[in-house]
């Protein structure tokens, strides 16, 4: 299977019933080739009316830290979700709404093999790296599991809530750069 037969597929799926309250299915943006991922957690209002994941105001604010860490969606980037499908009023997706869309994440990992996994908050580090993770503690740690590793920062959004927190993220963007730079230094040659 292809990436692109991948989501093909994953726009059809009505494996739980997040499918029948949401606009669309969010699959993926940025480059699927690219080293570096971000997960977030699921689509919000206009992730879900665009069909593009982090395009509302969290979106933005992501899109400026990315940039100005020399890190971008159209360059060296891929940006997907644990859930892809939007919850009701933005609600957190249920244990079992994650597990369950975790299929395709799974098989988006297995065909595209990331150096680099970024969480974007506590519902994608909990699921990716430990369902005990703190962001608050251990934002900017790196855990390595099978040859790849994983770090998580604040939720974008959750920057936009808590401002104070916004240098500490930036850092850890800038950590993300710095340890792609080593692990492919023909990433950043432009
Ligand atoms: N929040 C997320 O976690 N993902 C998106 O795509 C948008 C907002």
């Amino acid at each position: 299977m292809t990436i692109d037969e991948c989501r093909t597929r994953c726009l059809k799926c009505e494996a739980c019933p997040l499918r029948a309250g949401c606009t669309q299915v969010v699959f993926d943006a940025g480059c699927p080739d690219a080293p570096i991922w971000l997960v977030g957690e699921a689509p919000g209002g206009s992730e879900d009316a665009q069909g593009v994941p982090f395009v509302g105001k969290s979106g933005q604010l992501l899109d400026r830290f990315l940039e100005a860490a020399g890190l971008s969606r159209n360059k060296n980037v891929y940006i997907t979700n644990i859930v892809k499908c939007r919850p009701p009023q933005n609600r957190d997706p249920l244990p079992e709404e994650r597990e369950a869309c975790m299929v395709w994440l799974r098989r988006q990992f297995i065909l595209l093999r990331p150096k680099i996994v970024v969480c974007l908050g506590r519902i994608a580090a909990q699921k990716l790296i430990r369902p005990d993770f703190s962001v608050t503690r251990e934002h900017g740690h790196w855990e390595e599991k099978n040859g790849t590793l994983f770090t998580a920062t604040w939720h974008p959004a959750s920057l936009l809530r808590y401002p104070e927190n916004k240098t500490a993220s930036f850092g850890d963007y800038i950590e993300v750069r710095n340890k792609a730079r080593l692990l492919c230094p023909d990433l950043f040659e432009s």
